[in-house]
């Protein structure tokens, strides 16, 4: 059965923002508060007692406290060994380091393929996206969900000033700052949009790879649904956009 208790509510909103806002000092409030909200999302279109999750760029382990919470067998995959000792965190069982593009596992290895806040950083983010199909068992569910670049937090640290391009906001934050910004433009950080998000869905839809696909802008209102599906408007406005997918047998 699938959690009823998630609402996408207003409220919820504005309680990700405030949180949101103490990334820097106060990180467990942040990633803990993110990591709840996931898990609760993610049960509200899968039961995941017992389920075998697969995180791809998991980051430093607090999704992992959510979802086992939920029942699910938690495995995270990261690229980056650092990026999970984070803010003291300890890696937990079953960690993987390797690469979302070209995931160590074999077809269908998991009931649940989900990702993060990842995609924006990888050069190839559609290749990592067909990775996860690929190891998500047929009936499964995946949830790979974004920051848009033409969002407000598009350039990360950078933002605002991403606007103007993500060059030269790097530079400009590397005036400011004395070195370059973590998320550094086309380097760990790239344009990465709804339009090509879209165009992906639509492309494992017609390859006969997913069914039931949804695009959802995961940190609004329920009924701010609808800007997803418009183009220009949801560049701006969706800030993160989830695409969310069953895969065919
Ligand atoms: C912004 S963090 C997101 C962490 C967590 N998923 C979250 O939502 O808070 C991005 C993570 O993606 C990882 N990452 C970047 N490129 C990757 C790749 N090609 N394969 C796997 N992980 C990658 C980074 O090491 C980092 O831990």
């Amino acid at each position: 059965m699938t959690s009823p208790e998630f609402r996408a509510t207003l409220g919820r909103s504005w309680r990700l923002l405030g949180d949101f806002r103490h990334e820097q000092d106060d990180p467990d409030r942040f990633y803990g508060s993110l990591a709840q909200d996931s898990a609760a999302q993610v049960s509200s279109y899968a039961d995941l007692t017992g389920a075998r999750l697969l995180d791809v760029g998991g980051g430093p382990g607090y999704f992992a406290d959510a979802f086992a919470a939920r029942g699910a067998t938690y495995v995270p995959l990261d690229a980056d060994a650092g990026e999970l000792a984070l803010h003291g965190r300890e890696p937990g069982p079953r960690t993987v380091i390797g690469d979302g593009t070209s995931l160590p596992f074999a077809d269908g290895a998991f009931d649940v393929t989900y990702s993060s806040n990842v995609a924006e950083h990888v050069r190839h983010p559609w290749a990592m996206a067909d990775e996860m199909v690929r190891v998500t068992s047929p009936g499964g569910l995946l949830f790979l969900s974004y920051t848009l670049w033409y969002g407000p937090w598009g350039g990360h640290e950078t933002s605002p000033w991403h606007f103007l391009g993500g060059g030269r906001a790097a530079e400009r934050y590397a005036r400011t700052h004395g070195h370059r910004p973590k998320n550094d433009f086309d380097v760990s950080l790239f344009r990465t949009t709804a339009g090509r998000g879209a165009a992906w869905a639509r492309s494992a839809e017609r390859r006969g790879l997913l069914r039931e696909v949804r695009l959802v802008p995961r940190y609004l209102p329920v009924w701010a649904g609808f800007v997803a599906s418009v183009p220009g408007l949801r560049e701006v406005a969706c800030w993160n956009l989830a695409i969310v997918g069953r895969r065919r047998p």
